[in-house]
């Protein structure tokens, strides 16, 4: 409610956000979690709460009347979709040369993205958080992850013959024969549950298609594991379509003032707070975007130079090859990838490339992926005192280095077997999806913009905990990295800061 004090608020309810929220209520903190965008627990009029994939409605975006599909075109057209303006659960967020996808509600990137829960190699880990011991990541703060998480792995046999990863064992072969390794990589979606749909004893939703605009069934999303767990304390509390504006010092703390929002995006009412400690969770585009604003604004002008800077896109390319009428994909692919070439060591361009599905029901004959590389380009956050916006400066052309890297598993790839490049997935005669990404890291990185654990330095009581924490890479998708870091800075906080 307007003018209340609290003792602990944490903007956003994504990875860094429900760690927060969990682990404070288990030390007696009452907390609030401060999120965006919906409550995704009330089913629409077609009873489900996720709209279908193949037939997106406004439950699809954040706030757009057309979808964005990051993998927008086929065959010579676009075949996005007019929708109705609504608070949708996936935003497709527009810089000058990049675009970023982030899920928008209670669980944040949980609702939407593919559920791969990698943990890292421990030497690539070390070079991106030097100032983290790697013993303590390694020992301790990635296994409470992946179990507080609920990743599972997927049963290897039943892989083999299941019709669903049929793509999946095309872009196996196709590496091997080319002498790439791969990994089988782990995801928070229940393969029990998976295995039911492919029997066709239980609703599908990953081998129904659906990912990016959430799933109805089968996926351990935040809100059914560590938010379950935090509201399970009693002591926390969940404020949707409330979006946080401003944060400055005050009497008691910090005041933090946010808009309510209705389902079109328009502010219904303006509130303010007083909260003892703010936890900025709101994702490396969302706290990077508010911190900036607040030093330039002058709400919070000592923040060090440090925020704002260092922002990466995980080194993010996707391209598609089209394969030989003997190498179908298949029909029916589950929505949840399952396994990655491995050209991490590499040393003339590492790349870690998730063999990504493809699923429009049709035999469609691509194999598509997803390539995190070793990009090394960092772009910076400004306030833009024309539009009151914050801007990123990263250029689409940064991206090349992505390109070059993807190019040392595809070009080979396509050499021994004789196949091309599709060039209709990402526009019209566009073989690269180079300028979109999924993975937005950095903007506050740790030990630069905060300290060793996420304290914002001047500002006793502000707090950085989500993947804004972390320079730019991860070399695999980030997710279990964001929760294995915030558990770590969070056990920290609360020995010492309560
Ligand atoms: P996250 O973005 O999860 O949460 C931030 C929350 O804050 C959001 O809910 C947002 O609405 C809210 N917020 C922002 N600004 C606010 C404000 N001003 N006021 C109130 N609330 C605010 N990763 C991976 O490891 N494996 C994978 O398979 C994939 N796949 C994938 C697919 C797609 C389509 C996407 C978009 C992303 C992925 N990812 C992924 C990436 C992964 O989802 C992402 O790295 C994490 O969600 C980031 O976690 P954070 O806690 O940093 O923020």
């Amino acid at each position: 409610a307007d003018g209340e004090k609290i003792p602990a608020l944490v903007i956003g309810s994504g990875y860094g956000g429900s760690v927060a929220a969990l682990r404070l209520a288990q030390a007696g903190v009452e907390v609030t979690i401060v999120e965006m965008g919906m409550s995704w627990t009330t089913p629409g009029s077609d009873g489900k709460i996720f709209c279908p994939v193949l037939k997106p409605d406004g439950r699809s975006y954040w706030l757009r009347t057309r979808t964005d599909q990051p993998v927008g075109y086929f065959a010579g057209g676009s075949y996005n979709k007019d929708i109705q303006k609504y608070t949708g659960v996936l935003d497709s967020e527009q810089f000058s040369g990049v675009r970023v996808y982030q899920g928008r509600g209670v669980g944040g990137g949980s609702l939407v993205n593919g559920g791969m829960a990698v943990t890292p190699k421990r030497e690539n880990f070390a070079s991106i958080l030097p100032s983290v011991n790697a013993d303590e990541m390694y020992g301790t703060y990635y296994p409470r992850a992946n179990s507080g998480l609920g990743v599972n792995h997927i049963d290897q046999n039943w892989f083999e013959s299941a019709e669903c990863y049929g793509f999946a064992r095309v872009g196996r072969k196709h590496a091997e024969r080319s002498g790439f390794g791969w990994t089988f990589v782990p995801n928070v979606y229940d393969f029990e549950y998976m295995k039911k749909e492919q029997a066709k004893t239980v609703t599908r939703s990953a081998l129904d298609g659906e990912v990016i605009y959430g799933n109805n069934h089968g996926k351990r999303s935040l809100d059914k594991t560590y938010l379950a767990a935090a509201t399970g304390t009693g002591k926390v509390r969940i404020t949707p379509m409330h979006v946080v504006t401003a944060v400055s010092p005050t009497d008691g703390g910090y005041r933090v003032e946010m808009n309510q929002i209705d389902t079109s995006g328009n502010t219904v009412s303006v509130k303010s707070v007083v909260a003892e400690k703010v936890f900025f969770a709101a994702g490396s585009i969302g706290t990077s975007k508010l911190l900036v604003a607040m030093k330039a604004q002058g709400k919070l002008p000592d923040l060090p130079d440090a925020v704002g800077k260092n922002w990466g896109n995980n080194g993010n390319v996707m391209v598609g090859r089209a394969n030989h009428m003997w190498d179908g994909t298949g029909k029916l692919q589950s929505s949840m990838p399952c396994l990655g070439i491995d050209n991490w060591s590499d040393t003339g361009g590492p790349a870690f490339a998730e063999v990504a599905p493809f699923p429009s029901g049709l035999e469609t004959y691509v194999s598509l992926y997803l390539a995190i590389t070793k990009n090394p380009n960092r772009a910076q956050f400004t306030f833009n005192s024309g539009t009151g916006k914050v801007d990123l400066n990263w250029q689409t052309s940064q991206n090349q280095y992505a390109i070059d890297a993807a190019k040392r598993i595809f070009d080979k790839i396509n050499k021994k077997e004789g196949t091309i490049y599709r060039t209709d997935l990402f526009g019209v005669y566009k073989t690269w999806g180079d300028d979109f990404t999924y993975h937005p890291l950095g903007g506050c990185v740790l030990n630069e913009a905060t300290d060793n654990y996420g304290r914002v330095p001047g500002y006793q009581g502000l707090y950085v905990i989500d993947g804004s924490l972390i320079p730019g890479n991860t070399s695999v998708n980030p997710f279990v990295t964001i929760t294995a870091l915030a558990e770590r800075n969070i056990e920290n906080i609360v020995a010492n800061d309560l």
